[in-house]
């Protein structure tokens, strides 16, 4: 019988580790940590997600604060509140919620930020200290994963993983922490994107698959091995007439089929996405506490 990897319990179970660091720091006299995020127009998916994360901040004892900017704010505009945020002394750390309007370069946004306020990890300089093993702000999804994997004592050492997807924010990087010397790592580890020949083949040798391509249901049971570990990284919006919101969440995994031949499966919703926000918050609490920089 396989496992379902409860994303939502072990984010809960992290962010009272997190409150409990917090309310020591502030009986000691120290401020709470402050994490600020930009938010650019009206995007829904970026509304929702901002809101959980300064939820998440109140839940935890940080404090928050939320910079929203019309669609229509100039390059040079955005750059220059980057800029303040940069110079606060009382900030530990800050996010532009992505994506952006198209007038402005995400890069150059990106690359904006002051890296030790990096608490995305998306800037160069987190994401190469992150790629030859210096301590870093890792991004919030691979370091969900990797958190994922100890908490449940999967074996990842000599283990086949494949990687499925090979963006900036997911493949890359987490397939660069599950090569990397120590737990979890130590992976033998292949990447797969649009362009691979025998998917399957390759995906049937995985004991750890990595799923990020954003393709509902791609992954089915034909691809997997039994045993295997399943880690669902996929949101797509699904249009439906059952849910208030009018979609539903859905994996890259076609869950149903898949699940039955696993060791181990993230569930959409419930698995990987709220390990995001709590990396972010640990990332923030890592900068309040001068830890990495
Ligand atoms: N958009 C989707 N995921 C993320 C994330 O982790 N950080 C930011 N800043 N934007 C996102």
């Amino acid at each position: 019988m396989y496992k379902i990897i409860d994303g939502k319990a072990i984010s809960e179970q992290v962010k009272t580790e997190i409150a409990a660091e917090v309310k020591a720091m502030v009986a000691a006299g120290k401020r709470a940590p402050h994490l600020a995020v930009i938010i650019v127009g009206h995007d829904g998916g970026s509304e929702t997600y901002v809101a959980h994360k300064v939820k998440s901040c109140e839940q935890v004892g940080f404090k928050s604060s939320k910079l929203a900017f019309e669609a229509d704010i100039t390059e040079d505009a955005l750059l220059h509140e980057i800029d303040k945020l940069n110079k606060d002394p009382e900030l530990d750390g800050f996010i532009v919620q992505l994506p952006i309007p198209k007038h402005i370069s995400e890069q150059k946004v990106i690359e904006a930020i002051d890296f030790r306020k990096d608490v995305d990890g998306f800037h160069p300089v987190n994401v190469g200290r992150m790629s030859i093993g210096l301590p870093c702000y890792v991004s919030a999804t691979p370091s969900g994963i990797l958190e994922l994997l100890k908490r449940y004592n999967i074996p990842t050492a000599g283990k086949n993983c494949v990687v499925i997807g090979r963006s900036n924010i997911v493949g890359k990087p987490v397939a660069s922490l599950m090569m990397q010397k120590g737990y979890p790592g130590d992976a033998t580890v292949t990447v797969c994107h649009s362009r691979s020949h025998n998917l399957k083949e390759i995906c049937l040798a995985a004991d750890i698959i990595i799923a990020a391509l954003g393709k509902p249901e791609f992954l089915t049971a034909d691809m997997v091995k039994e045993g295997a570990t399943i880690i669902d990284v996929g949101t797509t919006r699904v249009p439906t007439s059952d849910t208030k919101s009018g979609y539903r969440l859905c994996g890259d995994v076609k869950f149903d089929e898949v699940a039955p031949k696993c060791a181990y499966i993230t569930p959409v919703p419930g698995g990987v996405g709220p390990m995001t926000i709590v990396s972010l918050l640990k990332n923030t609490l890592l900068a309040a506490k001068g830890e990495i920089y």
